[in-house]
């Protein structure tokens, strides 16, 4: 407890010195709150804009894909190259080591799977994802499937409701479907909505054609999806052709975790998104780290 009496009496008052009042440098986030600005600081790097997160929540709707069939083995090491981790509670737990320290995009819808119709979700409790200390919340967000379009809508709507209230963000994951066409006019509406809805941050998929239209229309960051594997030195280039149409990094899983050489890849990508590399510079860096391990 604080002393009652012979305490120094206070004098630096800084007179004709304003108190800084700084902007934020995410898009669309410079009106938020202190805790929204806080976790939103964790997952994108302030000096290149952008963030790397590693995406491993696919077990939640394909099962043991190739390359997360034993994460502990395959994805902690990666870890500590990624500015952001995205999974399932189930995976934070079992697997993922509290000593991370990495920020956490945590996926909150969970439902249906690739045997069945996708999209058909719920979502977890909001208190979850406060006792996981999530930086971000990802539900998955169906636009265009007659089916699921307003239930994962309306899972956004709740989201947003509750992340407002306690001051976590929301990443939508504009979802994956069969017949999904991924050009920019679909992807241009699909970020919009989800960004219009509340959405903190949108991952959608890049798209050769327009993707900066899409970028420019969407009022928050956007950070792709990398989709299905790739040659390393494509999916490189699909990084670099994304951050140069103004994205704000990958969230990427099997272009990382199913590349022949995981931690030179991510690394890799790493180099693409913050430093500008080109995807043959990036290649190189790739092939270097990759003879180094
Ligand atoms: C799908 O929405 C999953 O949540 C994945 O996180 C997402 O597709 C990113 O992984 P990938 O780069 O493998 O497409």
């Amino acid at each position: 407890m604080a002393d009652a009496v012979g305490n120094i009496e206070a004098k630096e008052y800084g007179f004709g010195i304003e108190q800084k009042s700084e902007g934020f440098f995410v898009k669309g986030a410079s009106h938020l709150g202190w805790g929204l600005q806080d976790r939103l600081r964790r997952i994108f790097n302030p000096v290149s804009g952008n963030t790397v997160m590693l995406a491993f929540d696919h077990g939640y709707i394909m099962g043991p894909t190739s390359g997360l069939e034993r994460m502990d083995l395959t994805i902690v090491p990666l870890i500590d190259y990624a500015d952001c981790i995205m999974c399932t509670r189930g995976t934070l737990r079992q697997v993922v080591p509290p000593t991370s320290n990495k920020p956490v995009a945590l996926r909150v819808s969970a439902g249906t799977t690739i045997l069945t119709d996708l999209n058909n979700e719920c979502l977890i409790d909001m208190e979850e994802a406060i006792r996981l200390n999530a930086s971000i919340m990802a539900p998955m967000v169906a636009i265009g499937s007659p089916e699921f379009e307003g239930l994962t809508i309306r899972n956004l709507t709740r989201l947003v409701d509750m992340g407002n209230k306690y001051g976590i963000p929301v990443l939508g994951v504009t979802a994956v479907g069969k017949d999904l066409v991924r050009d920019s006019r679909y992807i241009s509406m699909a970020s919009r909505v989800l960004a219009e809805n509340g959405a903190h941050v949108v991952k959608t998929y890049f798209c050769e054609e327009g993707f900066e239209k899409v970028v420019a229309a969407c009022p928050v960051p956007i950070v792709i999806a990398g989709g299905k594997k790739l040659p390393e030195a494509e999916a490189l280039g699909v990084a670099y052709r994304a951050i140069q149409a103004g994205a704000a990094g990958v969230d990427m899983g099997r272009n990382v975790f199913q590349s022949e050489c995981p931690a030179a890849m991510i690394q890799a990508v790493g180099a693409v998104v913050h430093e500008g590399l080109t995807p043959e510079q990036g290649f190189e860096k790739y092939n270097d780290l990759k003879a180094s391990l």
